[in-house]
Parts: C-alpha cells; structure tokens; sequence
C-alpha cells in the first residue's frame, strides 16, 4: 500500500484527489458519491444565500478537449448544504464548503453560517464568471481583500478562496504577498478560464444560450494556463500556503505535473463530469508512476520545479 496522504495544517486527506466545486457536488446523492468513491475528500457546489435554478439552457458544452459552462450558479442554497453535511461526516473525509455571495455582506453572511456547520473548511469562490452584468469579484483585489480578511477573523478552521487566471507577474507577486497577510491556508487555481465559446458551423448557433454565448471555459485546453499560474503563485508563496490544481486533469500524468508545479492536492471538474470512477482510475495510475519512478513520498516533488 502506498501512502498517497497529504494535510492542509492538521487536516488530513488520505490522497490529494477532489472533485472540483460545481461538478457531481450539487445533491446530496452526488456528494454520497464522491466521498464513497477513491475521492480524498470533497468541495460542494458554490452555495449561495437563496437557492437559484441557475441561468437558461443550454448552459454546458463538453467536447474531447474543452467544456464550455454558463450554469450561474445552480444550488440549493446554504441551508440546505450546512443542514446534510452532518450526515456525512460519517465519510470522515474532509468537507469542504464553497460559497459566492453577490455583494460583500452576503459572503459574511455565508461565512458566519459555514462556521457553525459541520464543514471542515471553506473555500471562497471570488471567480465565478457566469453571473450575468456582474463582474468577477477576484478582479477587484481591493474588495476581494477586504472580505477574506474579514472572514479570516472569524472563521478558524481552514480557509482558502478560489481564484481565476490572472494575466500579469506583478499582479500573481502581489496577489500572492496579501494572501500571505491575510493567513490563508489555501488556494485553489484556477476557476475556469472566463472567456470561452464556440459555434456549432451546422446549426450556425453558438452552442450555450447564456451571456451572450461565452462562458468559462474548463478541460484540457487550460492545463497549461492553471500550471503557468501553479508555478508563479507556487514561486511566491514561499511554503507558506498550499495549493489545490485545478484545470484539464484527466489521468495521473496530469496529476503529477501539477505536483512538480506546487500542488499539494488536485481538483477534476470536466473529466468527472463521466462519473466518480475516474478517481479510482487516476489512483491507479498514480500509484503505478510512484512505483516507476521509485518515490519515497509523493510530498517530496511538491514544487520541485522552481522558476
Ligand atoms: C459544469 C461546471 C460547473 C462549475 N461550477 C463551479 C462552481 O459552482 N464553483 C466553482 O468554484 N467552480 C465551478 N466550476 C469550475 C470548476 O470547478 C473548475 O475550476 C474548472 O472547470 C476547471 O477545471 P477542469 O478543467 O477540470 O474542468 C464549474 C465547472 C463546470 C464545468
């Protein structure tokens, strides 16, 4: 048995595979899945304060090497997510809330409901970017700040927030120095990638109805715009903060490239949108690489490449 544990502080994850918020999280049947499949643990669908049905079909389009998603945010809402996650504590595998509010007082509000639930940490989502005439909060670092500062001072467990793509060394660099201050313990890179459509040239109809037809976009085409982002965020954090990959993993290779770029665990969103049996199969895989290659422990490669 090869020991694929890794640990967010004193959280424990028995192998550094999640799904990654949004895909096969949003039910409770879902999340049952997840956590009795090979999953480490598991991120929840974006909760907000109300339940939203989300924004019209068709709002997803899955091809070979990209998905293109405008779902706005489909959820049940946050009381209903903190009333089922006790129940499935049972798992005893890390739960991981995921929350978006509209405007600033909504994700304290959010926030103060996560901490007196059963969840074992939070991720703040500040990089939706299929919410239609608002911006993506991330881009506003001023405010962005403003609230995972404020909701560091109450929420104790592990806290981390999920970013999209930034375009900029500089903008990484200091991006980076304020999560240091801040005292999060982690961040998941990256949200889908903004800006993304495609035609379909036989119906001449572009292939989601939402937002004008450009959505975020996920799969293998973003692999090598979330490792550049691995890589920077990795380079200036200095250990100090851990990182959770996500964009366009299918199979251990991907996973292993992330490690070497300075993830700590990984997320799957496109690819498990066949099923939960992709964690098994990438355990696998896994498993045979560390064999190969003769690894005593995986945490040793954790961002062996520096830049
Ligand atoms: C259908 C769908 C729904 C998503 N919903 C959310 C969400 O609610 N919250 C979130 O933080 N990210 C959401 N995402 C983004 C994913 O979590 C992930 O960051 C992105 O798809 C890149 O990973 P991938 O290349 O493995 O798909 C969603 C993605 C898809 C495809």
């Amino acid at each position: 048995m090869i020991d694929l544990s890794v640990f967010i502080k004193d959280l424990k994850f028995n192998n550094p595979f999640l799904n990654a918020s949004g895909v096969w999280c949003t039910t409770y049947d879902e999340i049952e899945d997840i956590l009795k499949s090979e999953a480490g643990g598991v991120v929840f669908k974006t909760m907000t304060l109300e339940k939203r049905t989300g924004n019209p079909e068709p709002r997803l389009h899955v091809e070979k090497d990209f998905s293109i998603n405008s779902m706005g945010l489909p959820n049940f809402g946050v009381d209903y997510y903190c009333q089922i996650v006790s129940k499935l504590k049972k798992y005893k595998k890390p739960l991981i809330a995921s929350i978006a509010g509209f405007k600033e007082n909504e994700f304290y509000l959010l926030a103060e409901k996560i901490k007196k639930s059963d969840f074992d940490a939070l991720e703040v989502n500040l990089s939706c970017p299929n919410l239609e005439g608002k911006g993506i909060f991330a881009y506003d670092i001023k405010t962005s700040f403003k609230i995972l500062k404020n909701i560091r001072k109450i929420f104790k467990k592990k806290l981390g927030a999920k970013l999209p793509p930034y375009f900029e060394r500089e903008t990484i660099k200091k991006i980076s120095e304020k999560i240091i201050e801040v005292k999060l313990d982690f961040v998941s890179l990256i949200n889908s990638y903004p800006l993304g459509s495609k035609i379909d040239i036989k119906d001449e109809k572009l292939v989601i109805k939402p937002n004008q037809g450009i959505g975020g976009l996920g799969g293998k085409i973003i692999k090598p715009i979330s490792i550049a982002q691995v890589l920077l965020f990795n380079q200036y954090f200095k250990n100090e903060i851990d990182i959770i990959g996500v964009g366009g993993i299918n199979d251990a290779e991907d996973v292993y490239e992330y490690i070497l770029a300075g993830a700590k665990l990984i997320s799957i969103g496109t690819s498990l949108l066949k099923g939960v049996k992709i964690f098994k199969k990438i355990k696998i895989e896994l498993e045979k690489i560390i064999k190969e290659k003769k690894i005593k422990n995986l945490n040793e490669k954790i961002g062996l490449i520096k830049i």
